[in-house]
């Protein structure tokens, strides 16, 4: 009955393995075991941008948070607030984007302030994923009826997962930053 939040769940854990991965690796290059590889680094950025962004967001926007909203007045306020953040999550990315190239061109000097931001970014991703897993999900499931369901659940089936698997759209994107990464994040 409720495929739509099995879904939403497992993209959210794929964002946090490579929210956790991108993280590892800037802790590496701040104790020195690592040296960047702003190829990695900028392939990662452009899979939070390409996958949460263009596809996750707009499908919780669209279906979930759209039929929610109708059924719950607690909810409301959550909603809006996640709304906005997703309406955020384009200018955010582009700034983290534009961090990665400033510390590029700079070098190691412009490694703090690309950390900063880094750190900002990530944690208002899992304050975000947080507040949808804790807060979203259980009222979903006390207030939604079975047809809400049904029809949430035909939507997200109808789109094939690009997350992962060898069908997925970004999966291409995908192996390459599991095949470009060091050890444990990646293959590499
Ligand atoms: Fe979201
Ligand atoms: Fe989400």
């Amino acid at each position: 009955m409720t495929k739509s939040i099995d879904i939403i769940h497992d993209e959210h854990r794929a964002l946090a393995a490579m929210l956790s991965g991108i993280r590892t690796i800037a802790m590496g290059i701040e104790a020195g075991r690592l040296k960047p590889d702003f190829d990695l680094l900028s392939a990662m950025i452009e899979y939070i941008d390409k996958v949460p962004e263009k596809v996750h967001h707009p499908k919780e926007d669209q279906y979930l948070f759209a039929k929610l909203r109708l059924r719950s007045v607690e909810a409301l306020p959550i909603i809006e607030h996640l709304e906005e953040e997703h309406r955020q999550g384009e200018a955010r990315i582009n700034a983290l984007r534009a961090s990665l190239a400033a510390y590029r061109e700079a070098g190691p000097a412009g490694f703090a302030a690309f950390y900063e931001m880094l750190q900002i970014y990530l944690d208002q991703e899992w304050q975000h994923m947080n507040t949808e897993e804790k807060q979203i999900f259980p009222l979903a499931r006390a207030c939604l009826t079975a047809e809400d369901w049904a029809e949430i659940d035909a939507a997200f089936l109808a789109n094939d997962n690009p997350w992962q698997g060898a069908a997925g759209q970004y999966a291409g994107l995908f192996s390459k930053i599991v095949n470009m990464a060091p050890a444990p994040v990646g293959l590499g």
